[in-house]
């Protein structure tokens, strides 16, 4: 059970989510030593203890200190270190400095965590209503990108060790080039007036998802799967990095300025080639989708097989038609292709990125209050993704979900979904 996504499920069935969404937070970490928990090895990841703070501190702001009658907030000055980017809520500690909070320390923010559990169900049994229904449905939704942006950011964080740390532990090597995989194609969808995200208030959605419009969509060709390493790898032994005719001006000054010749976990050591991943340095799947490219680098690739990446609305509209978001698997490595439904990979394998700046629908309003800071005000510089990917969690994902990062971010399970105009 961990369904946070219906609104009005009842007291108990809701605190039975809470307890499990909350549990998994900690089975995540479970296996952490305190100094992992601590690591931020770039600024835009934060440590596993900072995450289990933040999430924590969402519900206490945003639930307790508003609706629980003499609630006493853990630690005052949590407002400042945990607040992540709330300035209707006050000031904020660095973002690139969680790392170098030692205090308090893995044992009090856990004691932290229990602290507001506690307080969190005991007003859901006292007084559940629609409101606190809202508000706990958001906390745990927003704990769930934050399960996800755990496991992206313990990747990185192990992944600048040369000794290449395994997350889990595992016996056989798990990538290999034996799994199925199927012969590229496009798949041609016409013209056509569609309906694009959602104004269904039974459900839960973000306020970016939001309201319900049309969009008119122009004949276009999808792809029947994701880019695979093997595939991407053609580009680099083409040159594609040093050929500045595939990338966009801003994709190439930064990759001039970074070095890049490779997606970001990609090692090329004595003539073969391998991929970090949770289970520490594994042989390149050359069958598996390249995962953890930027969208500059992805811009790159489509440019290179004379393709483009989808909009989010011609995105939006095949996943519709084809029914197809199911639970991701929640393994921790890229989804192997299988099965035989004419697109796969929509949302158990990679994000995918689509050429959608991120921008509010007509007629969006951020949800009301603070909280309506959670997501309107990074509506400028970003690019929509598209599906779901290995690390979100189970009952996340809507085909109206939107995720978003900046270009050049690539830390993130990203990858490539080509489209095509339909000539
Ligand atoms: C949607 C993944 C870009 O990381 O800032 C976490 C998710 N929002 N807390 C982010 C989020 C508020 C968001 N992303
Ligand atoms: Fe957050």
């Amino acid at each position: 059970m961990n369904k946070p996504e219906t609104n009005h499920k009842g007291g108990d069935a809701l605190a039975e989510c809470y307890q499990s969404v909350r549990r998994y937070s900690l089975a995540i970490t479970a296996q952490l030593s305190v100094e992992d928990c601590q690591l931020q090895a770039m600024p835009d990841v934060s440590p596993c203890k900072w995450h289990l703070a933040h999430t924590t501190w969402f519900f206490e702001t945003f639930l307790l200190s508003i609706h629980c009658k003499n609630y006493q907030v853990f630690d005052p000055q949590f407002k400042v270190l945990f607040n992540s980017y709330y300035n209707g809520i006050g000031a904020q500690f660095k973002r690139s400095n969680r790392g170098s909070l030692s205090r308090p320390s893995l044992k009090d923010v856990l004691t932290y965590r229990a602290y507001v559990d506690k307080a969190v169900l005991q007003l859901l049994s006292t007084h559940n209503d629609d409101v606190i229904e809202q508000i706990i449905t958001l906390g745990l939704n927003h704990e769930q990108q934050h399960q996800e942006l755990m496991l992206m950011d313990i990747k990185y964080n192990f992944s600048v060790n040369p000794t290449f740390p395994k997350y889990k532990a595992i016996d056989i090597p798990i990538s290999n080039n034996n799994n199925l995989i199927k012969p590229a194609n496009f798949i041609d969808f016409d013209q056509a007036i569609v309906n694009i995200g959602t104004s269904d208030q039974t459900q839960f959605a973000y306020d970016n998802e939001q309201p319900k419009h049309q969009v008119l969509i122009h004949s276009f060709r999808f792809a029947n799967r994701l880019v695979t390493n093997g595939e991407y790898l053609a580009f680099i032994n083409a040159g594609g990095y040093n050929n500045p005719q595939y990338w966009l001006s801003d994709g190439w000054a930064h990759s001039k300025n970074q070095g890049l010749s490779k997606p970001l976990y990609w090692h090329y050591i004595d003539g073969k080639w391998f991929e970090f991943t949770h289970y520490g340095l594994q042989p390149l799947n050359f069958n598996a989708p390249v995962c953890h490219v930027s969208y500059f680098e992805a811009t790159a690739y489509a440019n290179f097989v004379d393709a483009r990446l989808p909009t989010e609305f011609e995105w939006e509209y095949v996943a519709k038609a084809h029914n197809v978001i199911k639970p991701s698997q929640n393994q921790l490595m890229p989804g192997q292709c299988e099965g035989d439904e004419k697109i796969t990979q929509l949302t158990d394998a990679c994000w995918q990125w689509t050429n959608s700046a991120y921008l509010p629908y007509p007629g969006f309003k951020p949800i009301e209050g603070v909280a309506g800071e959670y997501n309107g005000k990074f509506m400028n510089n970003q690019m929509v993704l598209r599906g779901g990917c290995v690390f979100t969690p189970k009952n996340h994902l809507r085909t109206t979900y939107r995720n978003f990062y900046y270009p050049h971010q690539a830390w993130m399970c990203s990858g490539i979904r080509l489209a095509r105009d339909k000539v």
